[in-house]
């Protein structure tokens, strides 16, 4: 990857921008704005100048950290060796607790995910100029289709690996120090992603739902980050990543669209259930009308359930926390 400069954006970091025409300002190089406007279905890597805020550092990721809400929903990690079948659960040596994770990354071959940063007072202003201008930057029907964004730091231990997996949200992994090698294959292909696995996740939620195909291998696209590089992973293409030999931290943008989050996923939610009584439903796509009411009937089965979670439990943290949502 190159390792151009651009010293106009990461001046621009320390005096806010009054303009997002001012492309002296940008976060995202101004040379990968083609890419951006032509983002679909394929990886990409692009450059950044984020990795220039002196804002990213261990203590003040550990400071945040303090201030984000003591829960999965805003805090997750993992510890010890894992392989790139294995899935987000898979705990082989001992799960050390979250504080002492952070404290010690550089030693316990973890991985740290901090969520909904973007709305962190500290971090919050650098964060939401990003997600405003990644959207801004995305062709008409990508921005048409996102319903919210969010942002998540990631902090990863030196020779960490990050399973085979597959996201519904398209996202943007910006890194910030240290190196990574991702492995990113394309997105809404059923021969990478099959039926099955976007049930299983939909309907079962199971974030490990994809499965690794070495014989897929060669369709992978290879990117290797440092400081201010970036890569696009589109909506359900599985990727994993191979931390270098440093502790890496990274900034990941994902954002959630309504035609996957609030259709595709209810279709695959219903399909799920249905295959678990026995049936064998169609394909989504097979016929839009049939997928319309299955996505309806699956999003107020949704409804329902968490009213009575909640009811039961109470409101989750997340229930009530701010969200970046896209100027319209
Ligand atoms: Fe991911």
């Amino acid at each position: 990857m190159s390792d151009m400069t651009f010293p106009k954006a990461i001046d621009a970091l320390k005096h806010p921008p009054t303009s997002p025409q001012d492309s002296a300002q940008r976060l995202i190089a101004p040379s990968d704005a083609p890419q951006f406007a032509a983002l679909g279905r394929q990886p990409f890597a692009f450059r950044h100048a984020l990795h220039s805020n002196p804002l990213f550092t261990l203590e003040a990721i550990r400071a945040l950290a303090g201030r984000l809400p003591d829960h999965t929903e805003f805090k997750a990690w993992q510890n010890g060796r894992i392989k790139v079948e294995d899935g987000w659960a898979t705990r082989e040596d001992a799960w050390l607790p979250f504080d002492e994770t952070l404290a010690n990354i550089a030693e316990t071959n973890s991985v740290v995910v901090l969520k909904h940063v973007e709305q962190d007072e500290v971090f919050g202003p650098v964060l939401q100029q990003l997600l405003g201008e990644v959207f801004a930057g995305a062709p008409e029907a990508f921005r048409e289709d996102v319903v919210l964004g969010e942002c998540l730091v990631f902090v990863n231990s030196p020779g960490r690996l990050s399973p085979y997996h597959f996201d519904l949200e398209p996202s943007f992994l910006l890194q910030i120090s240290g190196e990574k090698t991702v492995h990113a294959l394309p997105g809404g292909d059923r021969t990478i992603v099959c039926q099955r696995e976007m049930e299983n996740y939909c309907g079962g939620g199971d974030f490990s739902a994809g499965i690794y195909k070495p014989e897929l291998q060669q369709m992978e696209k290879v990117m290797t980050l440092n400081s201010g590089d970036g890569a696009y992973f589109p909506s359900t293409g599985p990727h994993w990543v191979q931390n270098g030999d440093t502790v890496s931290i990274s900034v990941n943008v994902n954002f959630d669209i309504r035609s996957m989050h609030h259709r595709l996923r209810h279709v695959h939610g219903f399909n799920h259930r249905m295959r678990r009584w026995g049936l064998a439903p169609a394909e989504p796509g097979t016929t839009p009308m049939m997928d319309d009411l299955k996505a309806r009937i699956w999003a107020n089965a949704m409804r329902i359930k968490r009213l009575i979670r909640n009811r039961m439990n109470g409101p989750r943290p997340s229930d009530h926390y701010p969200v970046w949502s896209p100027p319209r």
